[in-house]
């Protein structure tokens, strides 16, 4: 059974509510570009891939109900829209990306001369194939990332992997990134176990991947984010695995807050670092690391957990939600659906 964070069915958006998960499934609503920020802006839906489909999907629901009378306003609105939905969330680079495809595509049907139902409609299109077009990508990546992984393994033994954060189906339209890696190794019977970060602050290891994990009898194991040294030393990790939110032109990465640490302590310890990432994720604008920018979350995010304070009262705070792991330490690759690229500052 495969979870399905993202529903568009007859022209109507609902998306799983990823703040109730694993306790309640619950779909909600939405109907409209406002909404579709606010989803992803309160990250009800999150991961880089997810964020730009919903994003785009909004605006196609919307579109859908709306009357327009002329081309020219319709690729108005819609280049209005896309520029709104992309500052619901800043480090992910999907959106961006959607939004300059979306809006070139959209100005050409104009420059076409096209009328306003039939730009309209061919959005619309547009929109529904980002969703179908990211599963087939993901299962690329599974397929190259699976063949990585044990092409460094001797004989017929299985891999143990550790991912982090949620880069599965509940990021994605469905299988997942890094995640969709780990289900590839178990379809081919080659995983032993995955394990899975508790990602603090906001719990998406420990929430969303041990879920999706538990869903589908996958063998995994929850360890909390400081414990990933040890697991290397005492247990043994033959692969790191996970997403990006954005991949500058040099391969250096961004992805969620933690994943940096992991790629010291991998190199410290010889375990090989993967990325797994479609090459949407990929902004070829930025020379480097330094140049993403990085999204800063509320400190209640910190101080609290499912709504109960934790934290000493008083404290300052410093809540990044993402972190640049250099090129150099992600020894394993970037893998992407159309190839593995080793950086060349990671082969020294
Ligand atoms: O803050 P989040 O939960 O949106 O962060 C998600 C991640 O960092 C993922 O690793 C990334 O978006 C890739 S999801 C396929």
């Amino acid at each position: 059974m495969m979870l399905e964070a993202i529903q568009w069915r007859e022209r109507k958006l609902r998306i799983l509510d990823q703040l109730l998960l694993p306790l309640n499934k619950e779909y909600i609503d939405v109907t409209c570009v406002n909404e579709g920020w606010k989803v992803i802006n309160k990250m009800q839906v999150r991961g880089a891939p997810a964020i730009a489909i919903v994003g785009c999907l909004s605006l196609a629901a919307e579109l859908s109900k709306g009357t327009y009378t002329s081309g020219p306003e319709v690729a108005g609105v819609v280049a209005e829209k896309l520029r709104h939905l992309v500052t619901a969330r800043p480090t992910a680079v999907n959106m961006e990306t959607a939004r300059k495809e979306l809006t070139a595509f959209t100005q050409s049907l104009e420059r076409e001369g096209k009328g306003a139902e039939e730009i309209v409609e061919a959005v619309i299109g547009w929109c529904e194939d980002l969703l179908e077009e990211d599963v087939r990508t993901n299962r690329k990546i599974g397929s190259l990332g699976s063949a990585a992984v044990l092409s460094r393994l001797s004989g017929g033994a299985k891999a143990r992997v550790l991912t982090h954060c949620n880069t599965g189906s509940l990021a994605t339209a469905g299988y997942g990134t890094a995640l969709g890696v780990v289900r590839a190794l178990q379809e081919a019977g080659r995983l032993e176990r995955v394990y899975c970060t508790e990602t603090r602050p906001y719990n998406q290891g420990a929430r969303l991947t041990a879920y999706e994990l538990v869903c589908e009898g996958l063998p995994g194991t929850l360890i909390c984010d400081s414990a990933a040294a040890a697991l290397m030393r005492e247990k043994g990790v033959d692969a790191v695995l996970v997403g990006a939110d954005r991949v500058a032109a040099n391969w250096d990465t961004a992805n969620k807050i933690g994943t940096y640490q992991l790629a010291v302590v991998a190199k410290h310890h010889g375990v090989p670092f993967f990325v797994c990432a479609p090459t949407t994720s990929i902004d070829k604008t930025l020379g480097g690391g330094a140049d993403i920018p990085i999204e800063e979350r509320p400190e209640r995010e910190l101080t609290d957990v499912a709504g109960t304070r934790v934290a000493a009262v008083g404290i300052a705070c410093w809540n990044p939600a993402f972190d640049i792991t250099p090129a150099e330490l992600i020894t394993g690759g970037v893998i992407t659906e159309a190839q593995v690229v080793v950086p060349a500052s990671a082969k020294a």
